[in-house]
């Protein structure tokens, strides 16, 4: 794949083979991307928990709130669900201000992982009180970002976002993912 196949492949995949695992080995592969993506002031101040126990995917699972934009959808259902995660964390002791480096981050594992034939979501909407317990954190630790990973089970396409503009992303009756973008004249305000 060249860069371009793997970001049209990096889709937000929501649905899984639950029962085909992630190796340990192939989650500390993905975060070893990370580790090496960029951060301001270079601060690499974001730390990460690695899970594949279905039980303990399970407890995290319950945490985590899937596509605000469908929300007829509850969420993948039993035997759909991610079979890993990586759970990204701020090291207060290492940095103050965590606005970006978990989004870096997240984004160079699941390019990892759409290279490895894997796929996955980062999920932004859960409640950091509630879930730090379930991660076994102290307060030093601030959760950021949740990344789902596994094999994926839709296909996901993109679409041109229409002439009423909206950009909600939906699932046809085939269960193809629809995800609606900006063209890009769009996007580009001008040439300086
Ligand atoms: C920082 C961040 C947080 C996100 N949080 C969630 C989330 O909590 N739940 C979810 O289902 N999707 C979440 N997403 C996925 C977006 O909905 C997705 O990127 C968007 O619909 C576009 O689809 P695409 O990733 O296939 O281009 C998040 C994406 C980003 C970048």
């Amino acid at each position: 794949m060249n860069v371009h196949e793997l970001i049209l492949k990096n889709r937000s995949y929501r649905r899984f083979h639950q029962n085909e695992p992630v190796a340990m080995d192939t989650l500390r592969e993905l975060v070893d991307y990370a580790r090496i993506a960029q951060s301001p002031w270079n601060q690499q101040a974001v730390k990460f928990l690695l899970c594949n126990r279905p039980e303990k995917n399970s407890e995290i699972f319950a945490h985590l709130h899937w596509a605000a934009r469908m929300p007829d959808w509850p969420g993948p259902a039993e035997g759909e669900r991610p079979s890993a995660y990586i759970v990204i964390v701020g090291d207060r002791e290492l940095g103050k201000v965590f606005n970006y480096d978990h989004v870096v981050a997240g984004t160079a594992i699941l390019l990892g992982a759409v290279e490895r034939g894997l796929g996955g979501c980062l999920l932004g909407a859960f409640s950091k009180k509630n879930i730090a317990p379930t991660l076994g954190i102290s307060d030093r630790y601030d959760p950021l970002l949740v990344i789902a990973l596994g094999k994926p089970a839709e296909t996901a396409v993109l679409d041109p976002v229409g002439p009423d503009g909206n950009t909600a992303y939906w699932t046809d009756k085939d269960g193809v993912h629809h995800v609606p973008k900006r063209s890009l004249e769009d996007l580009l305000l001008g040439e300086l």
